[in-house]
């Protein structure tokens, strides 16, 4: 009898603390991913968002260089690279970079977006304890949720890459690149409050950089790109004559392939060549415009252009702008055989 009401008693023990456990481990992660699934289109059309703005900036950091961010076909605007490899079957420095500007534009655009509200149930960033003795400011306001948007492109981007090949490792090590550049461009920023003009009390927060200052950086990044193999299964680089493992720390992008000429057509790159290629001058100095097409030992040809824009504006009570029409000529270089 007590042998027996002593098993019912372990038993039903066991079944109360599985239970326990279960209801534990439900509630701890039930509120998170049901917003997850909740707002899983949401962030989708932001991540696609994210992925076009990559590609504006990536066009604006190269408008005056040889390769501009062409990526030959135009189907790749809806299928942008970071999300099929096959659009950009070379892994070269430009892929590299198209790669990191895509996954940091992601990462700023899920943080901005969280930022302004729009992401049911994303809150502001932690930061670290508030500073020691008496340093005239402290922490408050809404830090930027870095860790969300990191957390999310992972989620998002990253999870495309499947598999254990060359290309998914330079995929990875180039997406992360693109995230620690977003996390590097946070900065202190800080309001003063107390009597106008005095500042006795500052609360600061953390901000994200605007996106062109991140583009800007993932440039020079792009410049200082070093050359990798895959070997055993991981990227490696050369250094003084010894390969040497490029782990998740290192923080240059990394290239396979070594580029194509993009002065020449190349449609298996998607290089559309330089011949032809226009250039005008309200986006980039004339002079440029014309070693650019001499870089490819290309000749070159100048027209002169009119275009209308707004001026002379003034505000009228109240409250619209009106402005003139006024012609203004740029010009457009065109380069040629
Ligand atoms: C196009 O580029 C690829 C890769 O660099 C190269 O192998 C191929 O020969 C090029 N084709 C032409 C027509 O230049
Ligand atoms: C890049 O250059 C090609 C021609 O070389 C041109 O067709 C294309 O429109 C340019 N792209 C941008 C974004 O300026």
């Amino acid at each position: 009898m007590e042998l027996l009401s002593t098993t019912f008693l372990a038993i039903l023990f066991i079944l109360v603390r599985t239970q326990q456990g279960f209801t534990k481990t439900k509630s701890r992660s039930s509120p998170d991913s049901i917003l997850r699934q909740k707002n899983y289109p949401l962030l989708w059309r932001i991540v696609r968002e994210g992925g076009h703005r990559g590609l504006a900036e990536c066009q604006q950091q190269f408008k005056n260089e040889i390769w501009n961010c062409s990526l030959g076909d135009k189907n790749v605007h809806k299928q942008l690279p970071i999300f099929v490899k096959t659009t950009l079957p070379f892994a070269t420095r430009e892929t590299a970079f198209l790669h990191a500007i895509s996954a940091a534009a992601i990462t700023h655009e899920l943080i901005l977006q969280c930022r302004q509200n729009r992401i049911p149930g994303c809150k502001c960033g932690k930061t670290r304890k508030q500073p020691t003795g008496n340093s005239g400011w402290q922490w408050g306001g809404c830090s930027d949720d870095i860790k969300f948007g990191e957390k999310e492109t992972r989620r998002f981007i990253d999870k495309l890459e499947k598999g254990n090949d060359a290309r998914t490792a330079f995929n990875l090590h180039n997406n992360e690149v693109g995230r620690k550049v977003v996390r590097a461009s946070l900065t202190k920023e800080c309001k003063c409050h107390g009597v106008t003009g005095s500042c006795n009390l500052k609360t600061c927060w953390k901000q994200l950089a605007p996106f062109n200052v991140v583009g800007s950086e993932l440039k020079q990044k792009y410049r200082a790109a070093v050359r990798v193999s895959f070997l055993n299964n991981k990227l490696h680089k050369r250094d003084n004559n010894r390969d040497r493992l490029v782990t998740r720390k290192h923080k240059k992008l990394v290239y396979l392939d070594s580029s194509p000429d993009y002065c020449v057509r190349n449609a298996t790159v998607g290089s559309p060549g330089m011949l032809g290629r226009t250039c005008r001058s309200d986006v980039v100095p004339t002079k440029e415009c014309k070693s650019l097409c001499n870089s490819c030992q290309l000749r070159h040809k100048t027209v002169e252009h009119y275009k209308q824009v707004k001026c002379r504006c003034k505000f009228v009570w109240c409250c619209t702008v009106k402005c003139d029409l006024c012609t203004v000529k740029y010009s457009l270089t065109t380069c040629t055989k």
